[in-house]
């Protein structure tokens, strides 16, 4: 098994627990997590460092993770193939943050998106930790040699960065780390919110986003309430610059059944919203049941859960071990003592 994995490619991502998970991370990132976990050897992790970026409360941020955790594996994630375990629970992360902090310069760390909208979000807090938040990033994937990070299209800029604090770094001192590439779903890479088609689904408009957790009803009630177009067409048709509405809606039907635009186009032909809305929710509905019910499911057994992050975390920390020893080495600081 052990050295099985050694050949695979190594994937990792994550999540943060700032918030409960939604279509869009579903979509974005985690229907595409499952799909690669045979093929890869792959680290999914929780990332609850970058969460306190933004000020959390500390009873919600442990419940969050925890069920996270859950939701990785109701989605379909197998913890005995894939490594899954809580950020905090490996040190090397921070460490290794660290040292990237003085790899990465002032300009790259200010011109990141996430940053600027961060900051604008929350203007009574620009913390330190809120600019340095991709060098973090860039430790969570240099530490594991990932050779992809399944990430939604948002997150491409901060992939970029990482390989260009890589490569700088292996430049210096020779090949060290692993440079990693983004990988991103062709369809569901940029959900947008149901509520305002032009910004991306987000917890921070609750009417416009779909919650993993959510009831049928409620999915349903936000799915007929969704924003198409004030255009007097009304048919079903892919123009995202025309019909950003409807783009979206058809953006997330497909991410959900496999069907392509011109399938839908045509399931569609001579319907107009009324019809199509709600066949979206429905099938929104039947794709995240499942899931729902495994997360309740896994949620009542604790000990399980706690089993699985503290494996988790003992495989993730081998090899981030590794790592950090070799960079610790190459920049010269004394070999630790134990
Ligand atoms: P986060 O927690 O904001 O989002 C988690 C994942 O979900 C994707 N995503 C979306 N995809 C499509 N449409 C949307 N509306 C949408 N909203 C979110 C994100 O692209 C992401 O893949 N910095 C990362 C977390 C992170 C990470 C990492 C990722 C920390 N360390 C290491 C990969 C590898 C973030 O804030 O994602």
């Amino acid at each position: 098994m052990e050295n099985q994995n050694e050949s695979k490619k190594v994937m990792v991502s994550g999540i943060q627990p700032s918030g409960d998970l939604h279509l869009g991370s579903y979509l974005g990132a985690m229907k595409n997590w499952v799909a690669l976990s045979d093929e890869y050897q792959c680290y999914y992790c929780i990332v609850d460092e970058h969460s306190i970026t933004v000020r959390q409360n500390p009873a919600e941020l442990r419940r969050r993770s925890v069920l996270q955790l859950a939701q990785y594996i109701a989605c379909g994630l197998d913890p005995q193939k894939n490594t899954l375990f809580i950020q905090s629970h490996v040190h090397e992360h921070a460490e290794l943050g660290w040292i990237l902090n003085c790899y990465t310069m002032f300009g790259e760390l200010s011109r990141m998106t996430q940053f600027k909208d961060k900051s604008a979000k929350n203007a009574e807090n620009i913390n330190g930790g809120l600019f340095t938040y991709p060098t973090l990033m860039a430790a969570d994937i240099l530490l594991y040699g990932a050779h992809f990070v399944p990430v939604g299209a948002d997150q491409k800029q901060h992939v970029e960065l990482t390989r260009d604090i890589a490569i700088r770094f292996n430049n210096i001192y020779g090949d060290t780390f692993v440079v990693p590439e983004p990988y991103i779903p062709k369809v569901g890479a940029r959900i947008m919110c149901l509520s305002n088609p032009t910004s991306k689904m987000s917890k921070s408009d609750p009417a416009g986003c779909v919650f993993i957790m959510d009831s049928p009803d409620e999915i349903a009630r936000k799915f007929k309430r969704a924003i198409t177009d004030s255009d007097t067409e009304r048919c079903i048709r892919y123009a995202p610059e025309e019909k950003p509405g409807v783009a979206n809606l058809m953006n997330i039907y497909s991410s959900v059944t496999g069907k392509t635009y011109e399938e839908i186009e045509a399931e569609f032909e001579g319907k107009g919203y009324g019809a199509f809305k709600p066949a979206v929710g429905d099938a929104v509905i039947e794709a995240l049941r499942p899931i729902r019910e495994e997360t309740e499911r896994l949620l009542a057994d604790k000990a399980y859960l706690k089993d699985i992050y503290t494996e988790g975390a003992t495989r993730a920390q081998y090899t981030a071990r590794r790592t950090l020893r070799k960079v610790a080495k190459r920049i010269g600081f004394v070999e630790k003592p134990f």
